[in-house]
């Protein structure tokens, strides 16, 4: 039987924006972090940081979401590096490209959905088989405001989050019973890589660090569903229930 280390995370894009903050949070709250993310130098420097500050064990491990055949292997190479089945993981790389461009270029629009939906569930499966079998554990995504409608300005972006909240939704009615908590988040816009160079409006743009306050305490709290900050709940109910024939004509 694989021994489990309640107090430890699993953080899959390590290096966002938002989740160099959220791996931070998580060592503040004593839990061993494993950072998983393509650039293994660069996350080096936070795990020693990390280590630094929180005196807690800190690994890197090399994930890319979209070479699925890698991810059999990750959970046991995660189990190795920590010492044991994590307690947690947390799915925080995505991928948005410029719609624009990828309405012309169908390999973007591939990359967006293979990124954000394909190998979000390709390695939250494998999780999710290792806590159901435990009756045990936590797991949650960055899903995004943009799945709860879609928009000119971001469809495949929103089309693949769409799918992921879904996926969220159902895997999260699969696990209850064994005692496994799945934490939709739902960002609106953060000041992040992501949205730089955007026009966006600086009142509803979130600075990472609360942002992944927020993340971090609906995690650690087991909550379901959860918009960050919390008003793009009421933000995305009002957009919702503009009723189609008015939405189709406007831009937003
Ligand atoms: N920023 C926003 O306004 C916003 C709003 C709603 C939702 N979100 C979601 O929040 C999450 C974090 O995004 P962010 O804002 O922090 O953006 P970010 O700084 O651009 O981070 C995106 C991360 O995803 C990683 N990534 C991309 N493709 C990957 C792949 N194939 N395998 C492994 N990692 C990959 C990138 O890794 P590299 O460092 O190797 O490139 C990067 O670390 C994403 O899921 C995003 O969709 C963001």
């Amino acid at each position: 039987m694989t021994t489990f280390q309640p107090k430890s995370v699993v953080i899959l894009g390590a290096l966002s924006g938002v989740a160099r903050y959220i791996a931070d949070g998580f060592a503040r709250e004593g839990f061993a972090v494993a950072l998983a993310g393509r650039d293994l130098e660069e996350m080096e420097l936070l795990a020693a940081d990390l280590r630094e500050r929180h005196e807690v064990t800190c690994c890197c491990l090399k994930f890319d979401a979209l070479d699925i055949d890698s991810h059999a292997s990750f959970v046991q190479e995660t189990t190795e590096a920590l010492g044991a089945l994590p307690g947690g993981v947390v799915a925080c790389f995505g991928y948005m490209a410029d719609q624009t461009e990828a309405q012309r270029d169908f390999a973007l629009i591939r990359k967006t959905l293979d990124t954000n939906l394909t190998g979000a569930i390709s390695i939250l499966e494998r999780f999710a088989a290792a806590f159901e079998e435990r009756q045990s554990g936590f797991m949650a995504a960055l899903s995004s405001v943009a799945g709860d409608r879609g928009r000119k300005a971001n469809y495949f972006y929103g089309a693949a989050k769409a799918g992921l909240s879904a996926y969220l939704q159902g895997l999260r009615n699969r696990l209850h019973a064994s005692g496994v908590k799945v934490t939709t988040i739902k960002p609106g816009f953060m000041d992040t890589p992501m949205t730089y160079g955007m026009d966006l409006p600086g009142a509803l743009v979130a600075a990472p660090q609360s942002a992944a306050q927020a993340m971090t305490r609906a995690i650690l709290k087991g909550k379901n569903v959860v918009y960050v900050p919390f008003f793009w709940r009421y933000i995305m109910w009002i957009i919702r229930s503009i009723p189609e024939w008015q939405f189709k004509k406007m831009s937003i």
